[in-house]
């Protein structure tokens, strides 16, 4: 059996290490054994605003647990509705118990007239997408007060004609923003297969002092080489490479294992937060030992 790695130090509001996204389904086994794989925990901020009852409770035995970091599904830096502002105060509230020092959305867009798509959409790669993205992520921040930070998102094809690059628009955002990212390495892999890009070279163009969080996931392969980004399958090798030249870029920056379907034993997750505490651990031994080789295209 492999031993268990020490867990880092709380310090509230600033997570290290290696988390797990917070599931009703493995959040009993976890409270209950609080395995030292898990360092901290993340949460979608839309399962707890406003409800009682059991969410509630949750949310308090994670609090008391773990620090807990928030990443949002429902706002959308590029949707074309405004932001919700009686949920974006609701929000403010939470993530002020929480300690929080960053609060995350996604760089996509979900909702348009009201409705709401339960998928995260991809925003065209356009100067106009810039503008959208940075004022709404500019509002967010003043409404909250506190740093946004933006997931790169998965997706399946472009709508319409794009004026740049993926790189570009992210890097153009987060200029335009000047905000934070929550780097998804799983993302970028799955993008970069899908798409035809290299993945290491994009990863490398990502600005390290914006990078608060990574994510990584697992992903399934359709039978013709479509790869959907479900978090319900274990983390490939091609991810953890990512991952291992990502820290080697970024440093020691909080890393979340998203778990969302076909969920395995905790045991099973547990072994996978060892694997990726593991290159955590030999990349920051690396980096710590050679500093000046740290320095990459
Ligand atoms: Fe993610």
């Amino acid at each position: 059996m492999t031993e268990s790695p020490s867990r880092p130090q709380r310090s509230p509001g600033r997570p290290k290490g290696v988390g797990l996204g917070l599931r009703h389904e493995l959040a009993k086994e976890l409270f209950e054994t609080r395995p030292r794989e898990v360092a901290w925990v993340e949460i979608h901020p839309e399962n707890y605003v406003g409800r009682g009852g059991t969410f509630a409770a949750m949310l308090e035995e994670a609090r008391d647990r773990y620090d807990v970091v928030t990443h949002g599904l429902t706002q959308c830096v590029g949707s074309p509705d405004p932001l919700d502002l009686a949920y974006v105060a609701r929000l403010k509230t939470l993530l002020r118990d929480n300690r929080a020092t960053w609060h995350s959305e996604h760089l996509a867009w979900c909702n348009l007239g009201g409705r709401f798509s339960h998928d995260l959409l991809p925003m065209p790669f356009t100067r106009a997408s810039v503008r959208r993205a940075a004022e709404t992520i500019r509002e967010l921040r003043d409404r909250l007060e506190i740093e946004i930070a933006i997931e790169n998102a998965s997706y399946y094809g472009h709508p319409g004609e794009p004026e740049m690059s993926e790189i570009e628009f992210l890097e153009e955002v987060l200029d335009a923003a000047d905000c934070k990212i929550l780097l998804d390495v799983n993302n970028v892999w799955v993008n970069a297969q899908n798409h035809r890009f290299d993945p290491a070279a994009f990863l490398s163009r990502v600005p390290a002092e914006r990078v608060v969080q990574l994510h990584v996931a697992g992903h399934f392969i359709r039978p013709d080489g479509l790869i959907i980004d479900t978090h319900a399958e274990p983390v490939c090798d091609g991810v953890y490479d990512m991952l291992d030249h990502t820290l080697h870029h970024v440093g020691d920056v909080p890393i979340l294992l998203e778990r969302d379907g076909n969920y395995p034993a905790l045991a099973v997750v547990l072994d996978e937060l060892r694997r990726l505490e593991a290159v955590r651990a030999r990349v920051l031994e690396q980096r710590r030992l050679t500093p000046a080789l740290e320095v990459r295209a």
